[in-house]
């Protein structure tokens, strides 16, 4: 693959060769010296359209961590704000030789066509509400080591799912590794086109949770609501709030995922999201790193391969 642009174009086999080398880079990450030279020479740029903590960050750790010369473009800062458009930018930037561009933005499709304009590898840190290849990616991982395996798992994704991008990398992720997954939310958020995902949806908290191996709890993601029913925050955690209660209907080693940022008293209780025993939203941050290690290392690969076939332009 040149680019990282959703879960759909992966085969499941290019999907455990990426967790497979993550699984390298934990152990390189825990080290005191955390240095590979796996992309020294190279240049990363990272432009970020929409707020980050972890995936920006861990973007930048990851580039430095193998060696690339990092570069993160302040967004708010840029000619953007003149009016210059996203594919101006983007040629602009590309003009500069960078090798990987890592790029968030509000609109769904937009990295992909960004894509099609630059000659370095692109990687999707999430377009709208289409898809967010990494974060699914680390949560595979999480969950594989967590639970030795990432098939036939029976795996519970809640809240909201019509706006998110983490849920559709997700259920594009987990089906493909052949795992049983069930929605769990409000209709008002579950996507129309539900049915093309071949699912079992929820409406009730108690009876979708039953006997899950796994509890992946969505963030309210308001800002794309565009003006749409948004539920009241007492109401919504009433209902669909992970609270002990309702996570007992879960398996006992049912294991506790959020991608963040959470809200604490909406989406899950504090004591929950905190609990060692149950909770692996820090074990997920942790795979971030080295998620986009894996995935920056293996297209730096296809990359470098790719112009040793190339004639040399003088
Ligand atoms: N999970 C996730 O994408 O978090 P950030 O928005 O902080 O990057």
């Amino acid at each position: 693959q040149k680019h990282l642009l959703g879960i759909e174009h992966l085969r499941p086999d290019e999907i455990t060769a990426i967790l497979d080398l993550a699984d390298q880079y934990v152990d390189l990450n825990r080290r005191d010296v955390k240095h590979s030279d796996a992309l020294t020479g190279l240049t990363q740029i990272n432009m970020f359209f929409e707020n980050s903590t972890r995936t920006q960050a861990s973007f930048e750790l990851a580039g430095k961590r193998l060696g690339a010369d990092v570069m993160n473009m302040a967004m708010q800062a840029s000619s953007i704000k003149k009016g210059e458009t996203l594919i101006d930018t983007a040629m602009t930037l590309n003009a500069m030789h960078p090798d990987l561009l890592v790029v968030r933005h509000p609109h769904s499709g937009a990295v992909d066509l960004l894509a099609q304009k630059v000659n370095c590898a692109v990687l999707n840190a999430g377009d709208g509400r289409h898809e967010h290849p990494t974060q699914a990616l680390l949560d595979a991982l999480t969950i594989r080591r967590a639970k030795g395996r990432l098939h036939r798992l029976n795996i519970a994704i809640c809240g909201d799912i019509a706006h998110s991008r983490v849920a559709r990398s997700n259920l594009i992720l987990l089906g493909k590794m052949e795992n049983r997954i069930r929605l769990i939310g409000p209709p008002t958020l579950m996507p129309s086109q539900i049915g093309e995902f071949g699912v079992e949806v929820f409406e009730d908290m108690r009876e979708g949770l039953q006997d899950v191996d796994v509890v992946m709890m969505l963030r309210l993601q308001k800002e794309r609501m565009d003006g749409g029913f948004i539920p009241s925050e007492r109401e919504y955690y009433h209902r669909y709030g992970l609270d002990a209660e309702k996570l007992s209907h879960a398996k006992d080693d049912a294991i506790v995922m959020h991608p963040g940022p959470m809200n604490r008293g909406v989406e899950i209780d504090g004591e929950i999201a905190d609990d060692i025993n149950r909770s692996v939203i820090q074990e997920q941050v942790e795979m971030g790193v080295a998620v986009r290690m894996a995935a920056m290392d293996l297209l730096a690969r296809n990359l470098r391969a790719e112009r040793r076939n190339q004639p040399v332009e003088v």
